[in-house]
């Protein structure tokens, strides 16, 4: 293998520069060239590439989205689009390529490599929400700037002892929001792998009430309903006049916390050498701190469980 490329898919999320600079350079310590392909899928399908020398990724490393682009790709969802995508990798001399995104973008992958070409995985989501990993680059980041935004609104509500509902994202999973809720020290956190019932939780605000408790921090994971509805809910069911805050996009963007700066350096890397030696179909994963290649199908196959531990947490210390 002497050309490999590399993309990033999906949402954006912080690191994955980081990642892109790592896939690089190591394919310069290996002697081998590496392309940057512009605009996720798409540009696989245009033949849209750029070189990454060691001057393209110099400087990238703290910075946050991409500087390759992203893109969520219809057009790689068909046959003749994935074909005219293999044919200009082949056209360019490309014999491998590592995908930097989430779930969806590893279905694409594992489609390329059942065409024969050789394709590895890095998992790169602010969601955290792909098995065979324990964390995904940016979701660390994702924790950190949340905890910020939510620091400043817990001065707020404990001014005017309020309740406050924060929204923050995570698609249908709530690793995003579970996390938040536990370094801020807030009150309930609502996540989509629980069922919630807004009788429930309007009982536990008045013995809140009741027990002195002046301002409240609700965290809600956007994959079980808006803060706006919840607060209609609260409103009607228990007459809590709640302020909500989305902090919607303000999650994905910023420099990688150095977790994340590391994850990405250590994932770009092992990755690009995986391709070297012949994995193919798999996706890397960091598992109690060590590095590992599992199926890319895992990425969407298998549920990945919160865990119990920390969400006991946000009930006990409260
Ligand atoms: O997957 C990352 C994510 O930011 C989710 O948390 C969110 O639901 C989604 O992307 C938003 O997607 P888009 O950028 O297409 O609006």
């Amino acid at each position: 293998m002497k050309r490999i490329a590399v993309l990033s898919s999906g949402g954006d999320s912080p690191g994955m520069n980081a990642a892109i600079r790592a896939v690089a350079r190591t394919c310069l310590f290996n002697d081998k060239e590496c392309v940057g392909v512009m605009r996720g899928y798409e540009g696989l399908i245009d033949g849209d590439y750029i070189p990454l020398n060691r001057a393209a990724v110099g400087g990238i490393l703290h910075r946050g989205g991409t500087i390759l682009k992203t893109a969520r790709s219809e057009r790689f969802k068909t046959e003749e689009g994935r074909k005219a995508a293999l044919s200009k990798m082949r056209d360019a001399g490309l014999e491998g390529l590592v995908v930097i995104g989430g779930d969806g973008s590893f279905r694409g992958a594992k489609l390329l490599h059942d065409m024969g070409m050789p394709t590895i995985g890095v998992p790169g989501t602010i969601d955290n929400d792909v098995a065979g990993t324990d964390e995904t680059i940016g979701f660390d980041t994702a924790v950190n700037t949340a905890l910020e935004a939510v620091m400043r609104l817990r001065d707020t509500a404990s001014s005017h002892d309020r309740l406050f509902i924060v929204e923050v994202m995570g698609r249908n999973a709530g690793f995003l929001a579970l996390e938040v809720a536990v370094a801020t020290g807030a009150e309930y956190v609502v996540v989509p792998e629980l069922p919630l019932s807004i009788g429930n939780l309007c009982q536990k605000l008045r013995v809140s009430h009741e027990n002195k408790k002046s301002h409240t921090l609700i965290i809600l994971a956007e994959g079980v309903m808006t803060a706006n509805e919840m607060k209609d809910k609260l409103q009607d069911t228990g007459g809590y006049d709640a302020r909500v805050t989305v902090l919607g996009y303000i999650q994905r963007g910023g420099s990688p916390t150095s977790f994340d700066a590391i994850l990405a350096s250590r994932m770009g890397a092992y990755a690009a050498e995986s391709l070297f030696i012949g994995k193919s179909g798999v996706m890397v994963g960091n598992v109690n701190h060590r590095m590992v290649l599992s199926e890319l199908e895992r990425s969407w196959t298998e549920q990945k469980y919160l865990s119990p531990e920390m969400l006991g947490l946000v009930e006990k210390l409260n």
